[in-house]
């Protein structure tokens, strides 16, 4: 995959030369080129934003030295469907432009996931008030993927952090980035739509804190259980949020069962009890 960030501040994003997305550049997996936008300028000043239409307070990034950026850096689109191969290796054709912004869509693991489908991402990062809208809506006109994409509820002075967290979330996930593949399977935010079970090393005891018992028993079938049940635990208590975005079609009895025991009740529509196309929902208790 080739990933362009363009950027006032190219040295920010020198952090994705380390740990595994640097080691993934080096073994050629990735090619991360990134860009400094004042190189599309023209004027002595090499001046990238002026004062908003309008009023109000900051600043706005012009759209024409991002239009000469973007025209340099992204290939022609080829098409409403331009995914090409067949199968869950397909990738598609053409580049997706990716603009960091807090008024964005949330960057989501599926959408990283989405992400790394691509043979080509663009990320424009913004700073000051962002970039003048018409932009997007030219580069979107224009047949390209565009997204604009917030990594959460909270405001940062520029793109350029959330581009390093879409680049790390997105590379992590190419062929060959991570050693071992299973770590991306179990891991949170899975496709189970459960966080993480708690995990633990040796020593197996540290203070008077030990590691719980069932994980020494070398009992596969009671491990797996005794970490899915703490997943559930977990994610009931820090992501309600996630437990009623579940099918519970999807879980098993025990799971159904532990998560009544934290007030979690699934249940169907009651003027189609025994009818699959009602799906079931559900309900919570305060305990
Ligand atoms: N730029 C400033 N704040 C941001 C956020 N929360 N997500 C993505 N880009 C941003």
């Amino acid at each position: 995959m080739r990933i362009d960030v363009v950027t006032i501040f190219p040295d920010y994003l020198a952090a994705l030369d380390l740990s595994l997305v640097g080691k993934a550049r080096r073994a050629g997996l990735v090619d991360l080129r990134v860009h400094d936008l004042r190189d599309w300028t023209l004027d002595r000043h090499r001046t990238v934003d002026d004062t908003p239409f309008g009023g109000g307070a900051g600043m706005v990034m012009r759209p024409d030295v991002w239009g000469r950026a973007l025209d340099d850096l992204l290939p022609e689109p080829s098409g409403p469907d331009d995914t090409v191969g067949p199968g869950p290796a397909a990738v598609a054709a053409g580049a997706h432009l990716v603009v960091p912004t807090p008024s964005g869509e949330v960057f989501t693991q599926r959408r990283a996931e989405e992400l790394a489908t691509e043979d080509r991402m663009v990320l424009a990062c913004g700073r000051y008030e962002g970039i003048d809208a018409r932009v997007v809506e030219r580069y979107r006109a224009a047949g390209h993927r565009v997204s604009e994409l917030s990594i959460g509820d909270y405001v940062l002075n520029g793109g350029e952090v959330a581009a390093l967290v879409m680049v790390e979330a997105v590379a992590r996930l190419l062929p060959g980035v991570v050693g071992n593949p299973q770590s991306l399977v179990e891991e949170s935010h899975g496709a189970a739509g459960l966080l993480e079970y708690p995990v633990y090393t040796k020593p197996p005891r540290w203070g008077d804190a030990e590691v719980p018992e069932v994980l020494l028993s070398g009992h596969h079938a009671r491990i797996d259980r005794w970490r899915r049940d703490r997943a559930l635990e977990r994610t009931a208590a820090r992501r309600p949020d996630m437990i009623a975005a579940l099918d519970p079609e999807t879980l098993d009895a025990h799971d159904l069962e532990v998560l009544a025991g934290l007030g979690w009740r699934a249940t169907r529509d009651p003027r189609h009890p025994a009818d699959s196309r009602y799906a079931a929902r559900w309900e919570h208790v305060a305990e």
